[in-house]
């Protein structure tokens, strides 16, 4: 189940890829502080810059740990916790890369002392790279200005003095020791050291957090009007889904009707596709193939796999007793007339992406594993997948309904009988997916459709 806070007030596409994109700057913004770390020590080591190797070594190493940290949590959390490539929409990833690529900036920042651009435009331009909520913002405005204070005494302790400090508190020559550096840190020099020092920039942060807020807010104005569209869109979609579905289903309920009087296998039969549908989603074997599209498609096309039979006589489908061979010969005709049908039927729309599954499904339905179906005698994987997964779920239906030539099957019986036909009329592995959801199938038995 998805987090409250996973997308904030709506569960949209949209805010879902405002937040991946932030989450991919700031990646690439600590990418880059890398670089940036790694080139430091090496123009220290070239002696270009003429700082301390003793203070840029320990400190640029530890910075570049900081700015790593948030590409580990991200190989830990996928390969670990998730196990497949979400951790971008994670909702507390910002709060990861935010921490550590500030905290990494905070070290460089202790020993270059280039704190005003830092300390002042970066942590908030980072935050807005996301969609915040206000507490959010409250977290990420107190971070920075703690950061003020802690620079400043840090500085002092570390001995990288900011010279507009100390010019006039400490006499030149003693610069470079502690215990004189540690002596100004009275209660009235630190009181001096927060009102000429510490204020200025916590307001100057003040003013720049608030004018990116405001961008923010109107960047988040944006994203609510796109999302609300977004939902409009979708809710509109849905319900030329559901027509579509319904009058597939009314369509085939009526030629259903002639045969046993009733809707209900279309229904059920859609459903047993659904079930084995979802159970390949979650297969190793079948995840990639079966994406949420193709089992959208298939099921929906489902109750169309008997559409054929509008074109055979009544005395056929009516007849009590068992076919005579020519009588079955001309059932067996549905397949060919269904795939007609569909072929002529949706091939009058722009849109045809139903077209090929649909198709599949009325023409092979009735193919078998080891050639004997009909109407082609495809073997094994020449028969397109969607058309075996309907041969499970037509046959199984079949079995366990009563027919004007017969009493049904047990749930057991069922059962038996199609992991009998394992090898010669269903594929083996599909077989191995209804095993596993036999279950699910023998509740839809029970289920008034
Ligand atoms: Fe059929």
């Amino acid at each position: 189940m998805k987090s409250k806070r996973d997308l904030y007030s709506y569960d949209d596409i949209v805010y879902e890829q405002a937040e991946i994109s932030g989450n991919k700057f700031n990646l690439l913004y600590s990418f880059a502080m890398i670089i940036l770390s790694v080139g430091v020590v090496l123009l220290t080591v070239l002696k270009v810059f003429r700082v301390s190797i003793t203070i840029v070594l320990p400190i640029s190493i530890l910075a570049m740990i900081l700015f790593i940290l948030p590409f580990f949590i991200l190989i830990f959390h996928d390969k670990i916790i998730k196990k497949n490539p979400s951790l971008l929409k994670w909702w507390r990833y910002k709060y990861v890369i935010y921490v550590f690529t500030y905290f990494g900036l905070l070290a460089i920042d202790l020993t270059f002392s280039f704190h005003a651009v830092i300390l002042i435009v970066i942590p908030p331009l980072m935050a807005a790279q996301y969609r915040f909520i206000k507490r959010d913002w409250i977290i990420i405005f107190i971070t920075t200005i703690i950061t003020i204070p802690l620079v400043l005494y840090g500085s002092i302790l570390i001995g990288i003095p900011d010279l507009n400090i100390f010019k006039n508190m400490i006499e030149p020559d003693k610069l470079n020791d502690f215990s004189s550096r540690l002596s100004i840190l009275t209660t009235k020099r630190c009181f001096e050291i927060f009102i000429h020092y510490c204020l200025p920039r916590i307001l100057a942060v003040i003013a720049i957090d608030f004018l990116i807020a405001e961008i923010v807010k109107r960047n988040r104005e944006m994203l609510d009007k796109q999302a609300e569209l977004n939902k409009k869109i979708n809710l509109q979609m849905k319900k030329s889904n559901d027509l579509q579905n319904a009058v597939i289903e009314e369509l085939a309920s009526v030629i259903e009707s002639r045969d046993i009087n009733t809707g209900a296998h279309v229904r059920r039969t859609k459903k047993y596709v659904e079930i084995l549908c979802n159970e390949m989603m979650k297969n190793d074997k079948y995840k990639d193939i079966m994406t949420p599209d193709l089992a959208h498609k298939i099921i929906s096309a489902s109750p169309l796999h008997d559409i054929g039979k509008i074109a055979v006589s009544d005395l056929i489908l009516l007849k009590p007793g068992k076919l005579t061979p020519e009588e079955f010969n001309k059932m067996k005709i549905h397949t060919i007339k269904g795939g007609e049908l569909i072929e002529d039927f949706f091939k009058q729309f722009e849109d045809d992406s139903f077209l090929k599954e649909a198709y599949e499904i009325a023409l092979y339905h009735h193919e078998k594993w080891d050639g004997t179906g009909y109407p082609d005698g495809l073997k094994e994987k020449q028969i397109p997948l969607v058309a075996r997964i309907m041969a499970i779920a037509d046959v199984y239906d079949a079995l366990t309904s009563k027919r004007v030539y017969k009493e049904p099957y047990t749930k057991e019986e069922a059962y038996n009988i199609i992991i009998a036909g394992t090898g010669n009329h269903f594929d083996p592995d599909l077989v191995e997916i209804f095993k596993k959801v036999r279950n699910e199938f023998e509740e839809v038995i029970n289920l008034k459709l």
